[in-house]
Formats: structure tokens, sequence, C-alpha cells
């Protein structure tokens, strides 16, 4: 295969400031200390970070004809990320935020949709966009005409050829089902935030979560699950969670999107199921110790030192013995 990643769906600019904690009255301004941009989303977050650690990657999406777009173009490629299979797509602007950061680190934003909408993977580009060892999906739920059944074809066709696929989405209620459970039967890892898993459900337990998904088809389930840290669910009977690290957060924008690449590199390294989501939750800590997705993430030997050298918190959940 080409690639060892492939991570296609929602590239996005963010631009962010930090620390925020009210937007000033009428036309009034507000000092801050800190002032970043990012090429973000659940694929942009996760390519950069997995480049960085060391996998050969590609970018497959779609950018607006801006100076966003130009702007994140170069930042990917400066990674060594191929971009072929990223357009700008006449008629569209890019996917992008203004992201202003809490002192506590959490992360309130104002998105334009843009071209995430737009793109599609037609039977030309469908062979170059699963032609890696895992194929990604990252951001279903926003990828308007992806979303339509295409994703599906995708996923189903990556599985065929002997590829790992990894499934983030981005879901805020039952609405969104639709979009992701035509692609739930060709996901081997499943990888939302338990947040997103319980809106798209309905439910708020964790074990009839998970259920609801591998009975639609995922091989596995990984939430996430902010500083509770992540559950792994897996259709043998394999179950466990891993509690987050103890970190001083600067800003959470792109955790589970760093998860995501995280869990990649240890698939590619063929790691055990728990070094993979410990290793994946290192990741996500070292993000959220800079202000913009990925800032915080430098290398695979950086991560591994941080996974092997720092302490993690208790975790509110528990697992039910099989
Ligand atoms: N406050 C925190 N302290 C420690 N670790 C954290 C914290 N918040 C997030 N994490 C780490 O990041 C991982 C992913 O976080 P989270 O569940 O918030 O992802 P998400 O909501 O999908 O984020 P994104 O907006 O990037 O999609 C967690 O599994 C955990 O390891
Ligand atoms: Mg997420």
């Amino acid at each position: 295969m080409k690639y060892d990643y492939s991570s296609i769906g929602f590239y996005t600019f963010d631009c962010l400031g930090w620390p925020v904690t009210e937007v000033p009255k009428g036309g009034g301004t507000i000092f801050i200390d800190e002032l970043a941009m990012a090429v973000s989303g659940a694929a942009g977050t996760a390519a950069i970070a997995a480049a960085k650690m060391g996998l050969s990657t590609q970018a497959v999406g779609g950018l607006g004809t801006d100076m966003m777009g130009d702007w994140v173009l170069g930042r990917l490629r400066h990674f060594g990320i191929d971009t072929s299979a990223l357009p700008k797509i006449a008629g569209t602007r890019t996917s992008s935020s203004i992201v202003l950061t809490r002192p506590d680190g959490s992360r309130p934003a104002l998105h334009m949709k843009g071209a995430t909408g737009e793109f599609y993977v037609d039977d030309d580009l469908m062979a170059q966009a699963i032609n890696a060892r895992v194929v990604h999906l990252g951001g279903v739920g926003l990828m308007d005409k992806m979303d339509k059944g295409r994703n599906a074809v995708l996923a189903k066709t990556a599985q065929a050829t002997g590829a790992i696929t990894t499934v983030d989405i981005f879901a805020g209620s039952k609405d969104d089902l639709p979009a992701v459970a035509s692609v739930l039967p060709y996901t081997d890892y499943f990888m939302p935030s338990i947040e997103e898993a319980h809106a798209l459900t309905g439910r708020n337990d964790l074990e009839g979560t998970t259920q609801f998904f591998l009975d639609s088809g995922v091989k596995c389930c990984v939430f996430t699950l902010g500083p509770d840290g992540a559950y792994y669910h897996h259709q043998d009977g394999t179950k466990f969670i891993i509690p987050a690290f103890e970190i001083d957060v600067h800003c959470t924008c792109g955790c589970g999107d760093a998860f995501d690449a995280g869990f990649a590199v240890a698939l590619c390294k063929g790691f055990d199921p728990e070094t993979a989501v410990r290793f994946a939750q290192a990741t996500s800590a070292l993000n959220a110790t800079g202000l913009g997705s990925q800032a915080g993430v430098e290398s695979f030997q950086k991560t591994w030192e941080f996974m092997n050298n720092n302490p993690t918190k208790a975790s509110h959940y528990t697992v039910k013995a099989v």
C-alpha cells in the first residue's frame, strides 16, 4: 500500500485565542496572551499528528479558493503530507473556525462549514483515497456529499482491499444517525467521543451505547471520555477503560482527533489494544498542552516517552466484568 494513513474528511483552518472568558460588549476589545493558527478538523488534526509521528500520510478532502485554503495546504505539505487529493473546490470557502479557548482549556467555537460539505471521492479518485494501511474517515456527519452513502462505499471498498478502517464523527443528535449508520458495517474502529455516541443513540449508559454500535456492525468501539480517559470494547469481548493522563490543560481543541492519529500509529506499529489506547491518549495529552490542534505533538519518540513517564488520573467510569 502506498501510504500508512489516509485521512479523509474534515479539514479546517482554525484561529485560536487564549485565554478568553467573554466576548467584549459592543465594539470593545479584550487583550489576550496568545493567538495561534492551526490546521484542524477530525481529518486535518489526525493527518498532521500522524505525520509528525512518522506515518506516511495523505490528505483527502476539500478546501476553498481562499487564503485559509492556501495556508492549510502549505502547512500540510510542510509536514510531508501528500495533498494531491485535497483540491480547492471552485465556489467554496475553506471550512474555518474562530476558537475562543477558556482558561480551563475548553473551547467554544464559531464555525463556517465551507468545502468539507462539497468534496466527493469519485470513481477516479477512489483507488488513491483508500491506498493506505489505515483509512480514516474523520468528520462523518459534516461531509454533506460523502455522507449520502459514498462514505459507506469508500469504507467497504477499503476493507475489501485489506485496509483497516477507523471512523470519527461530528454528531449532536439522533438526526445525524443516518449518515453515521451507513458506514458502521464497514468500520473496524469506531472512535467518537462518548457525548457524541450518547447523542446518536439517545442512550446514556456505556454498555448499552456500545452494544448499539456493535450490533450495527462495528468491529470495535473506542470511545473517548474526555478527562475520564477512553473505553475500548471489541466484538470479541475484550473491554477495558484506560484513564487519561494527569496534565495541565492548555487547550483541548483536537484532543479526540489527536487520539485518532495516535491510535493509527499504534495500529501500524502492531501494539496490543491496551498499549494502543494508552498511546492514543498520550497523543491527546500532548495535544492539550499546546494552543491549537496538534501543536503539542512532536514525534513518535516524544509521545512514547510521555506515555511511559507520566501518571494517569482516576476515571469516573467503570467496566462491568464480562
Ligand atoms: N481535561 C483533560 N485532561 C486529560 N486528558 C484529557 C482531557 N480532555 C481530553 N483528554 C484526553 O483526550 C482524549 C480525547 O478527548 P475528548 O473525549 O474530549 O475528545 P473529543 O470530544 O472527541 O475531542 P475533539 O473535539 O477533538 O473531537 C481523552 O481520551 C483524554 O485522553
Ligand atoms: Mg471528536
